[in-house]
């Protein structure tokens, strides 16, 4: 199944939205294959967003996620990338639709809660910057069985 990383920004946490954000990921059926709480540090900031390396909003990009602890976890599912970007909004809260997570919690064009992989390949490079191999862990949910149709199985 398709994995990803999803990470819980400082924001999310520091206005207690993360059991909000979670609860919505977990009902819709995504499956949690790996999560801790961590610090951001500069360096693997600057890892997790080396593609923005030119852009203007880097700089404030990096203060905003070493800011305050975040929760990463990586999160699985048949087609998980296009569902979470889905469930996720428009990178910001003012024009994101309302029952996305952005568009329901957030007013910002700073601090927007979520991060998810936006691809496979982005999915392959973040992944391993926030976990080792043996914090994946691989098991079944006995639900998947009714989350998935026996085809998408
Ligand atoms: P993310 O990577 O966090 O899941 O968000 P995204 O795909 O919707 O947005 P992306 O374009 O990849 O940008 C990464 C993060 O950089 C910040 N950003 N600031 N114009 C700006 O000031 C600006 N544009 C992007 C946001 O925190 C965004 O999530
Ligand atoms: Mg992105």
């Amino acid at each position: 199944m398709e994995k990803m990383l999803v990470v819980l920004k400082p924001d999310a946490l520091q206005r207690r939205l993360v059991g909000e954000i979670l609860g919505r990921l977990e009902r819709k059926g995504v499956k949690i294959a790996a999560m801790k709480m961590l610090q951001v540090d500069l360096p693997r900031a600057k890892k997790m967003y080396s593609v923005h390396k030119e852009k203007d909003f880097y700089e404030p990009l990096l203060k905003f996620i070493t800011a305050s602890p975040v929760i990463a976890m990586v999160a699985e599912g048949v087609d998980v990338i296009h569902i979470v970007r889905a469930m996720m909004g428009k990178t910001f809260g003012p024009d994101a639709d309302s029952g996305t997570i952005r568009g329901d919690f957030g007013m910002s064009r700073r601090y927007n809660l979520i991060h998810g992989s936006d691809c496979p390949d982005s999915a392959a490079r973040e992944i391993p910057i926030f976990f080792d191999e043996d914090e994946i862990i691989d098991y079944k949910l006995a639900e998947d069985t009714w989350v998935y149709s026996v085809i998408d199985r």
